[in-house]
């Protein structure tokens, strides 16, 4: 079986190719490289010999897309290419939209003419209007909680949802949508990590700071929460990893397209990610207040009933686990992959 990552040289994506190849997949890599890593895919080909095989291809160009698909015979794709930063959207809207919705157009164009028919996609909470229940004081979002965007990447990547989910009806392609919460961790013997750049995420931010790597600002404005900082839902790489492939699996015996939350339906303030940060590395770092993100909701945090009654998902990894991961990855590599 032969599987497409998009993104394969960014941080989830090439999670997802190291589990790929370990579970005996031949594992094609596209990616611009623009958010992703030569080194990364050269760590990954060193590690699984013969198993990957890399194409520096943008997804906006069609025909480099038709190329790898002529050379390759993809089964499955899973999709992880797109930009993602929150605040970079809202300067920048038209790299956005154009990027994550023009070149999932383009894949699923292609996916059509070579005739395949599996696709996992990447989508996140940030689809999610903050949940409807606030006065009740339960967060949890479940996949038929309404979709509204404040930002203009969660829009996009609810554009970018609306085309799998027509290209899957008019076209008889199988599609699995997953929307994932706060993704942390990473490989734990640090083979591979976490390297995106510039990183908004909080829990590698926060181990960033406890190393003396870079500065930790915390970035939230006052909440109505016990703490008052933002409570979120954190759920380790690698089970999100396994997540796609049960999906995977299931999507292709059963010839059903679905939507999944991927989280661990658990909610950890922003202090307290930095307090297990500060226990677990032993190192008290000064967190100084940064300038507040806008348009912050007060807490999300994932009903996870779906996933697992219907994929027999659990999450296994532990906050701590994914601290230590990332302790052992920025050891070893303060920088992360080379530019
Ligand atoms: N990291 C999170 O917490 C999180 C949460 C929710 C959803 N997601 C989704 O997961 C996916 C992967 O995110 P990540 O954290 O690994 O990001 P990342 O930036 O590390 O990886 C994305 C990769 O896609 C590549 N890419 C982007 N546009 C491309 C294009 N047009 N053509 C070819 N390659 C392109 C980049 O170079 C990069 O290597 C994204 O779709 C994102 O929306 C991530």
């Amino acid at each position: 079986m032969k599987i497409l990552i998009t993104g394969g040289a960014g941080y989830i994506g090439s999670h997802a190719a190291f589990k790929a190849c370990e579970l005996g997949y031949d594992v094609v890599i596209i990616d611009n490289l623009f958010r992703g890593y030569q080194e990364c895919v050269d760590t990954l080909s060193a590690h699984f010999p013969n198993k990957i095989t890399f194409y520096k291809a943008d997804l906006r160009d069609k025909k480099s897309l038709q190329e790898v698909f002529t050379k390759e015979k993809i089964d499955s794709v899973m999709h992880f290419a797109a930009l993602l930063s929150v605040n970079e959207s809202m300067q920048i809207p038209y790299l956005y939209f154009e990027n994550n919705t023009y070149g999932t157009l383009n894949l699923l164009e292609t996916l059509r003419e070579f005739n395949v028919r599996n696709i996992v996609f990447s989508s996140t909470c940030a689809t999610y209007a903050p949940p409807v229940h606030a006065a009740e004081k339960d967060f949890s979002i479940a996949e038929d909680n309404p979709q509204a965007s404040d930002s203009v990447y969660g829009e996009s990547k609810f554009l970018m949802e609306k085309e799998v989910i027509w290209f899957g009806k008019i076209y008889n392609i199988n599609y699995t949508i997953l929307r994932y919460f706060n993704v942390c961790g990473c490989n734990p013997d640090a083979i591979i990590g976490y390297s995106t750049r510039p990183s908004m995420a909080l829990m590698q931010n926060a181990v960033r700071g406890a190393l003396n790597i870079e500065p930790f600002k915390f970035t939230y404005s006052q909440m109505d929460t016990p703490d008052g900082s933002p409570i979120r839902d954190y759920v380790n790489v690698l089970d999100l990893v396994d997540a796609h492939f049960l999906a995977l699996d299931k999507m292709m015996k059963e010839n059903k397209s679905d939507i999944f939350n991927v989280g661990t339906g658990n909610g950890t303030s922003v202090k307290e990610v930095v307090d297990k940060v500060v226990e677990i590395t032993g190192k008290k770092f000064d967190t100084a207040m940064g300038e507040a993100r806008k348009g912050e909701a007060t807490a999300l945090y994932s009903n996870t009933d779906k996933i697992t009654r219907e994929l027999g998902w659990k999450p296994t990894r532990s906050i701590e686990d994914s601290i230590n991961s990332l302790v052992k990855w920025f050891m070893a590599r303060p920088d992360g992959w080379k530019e």
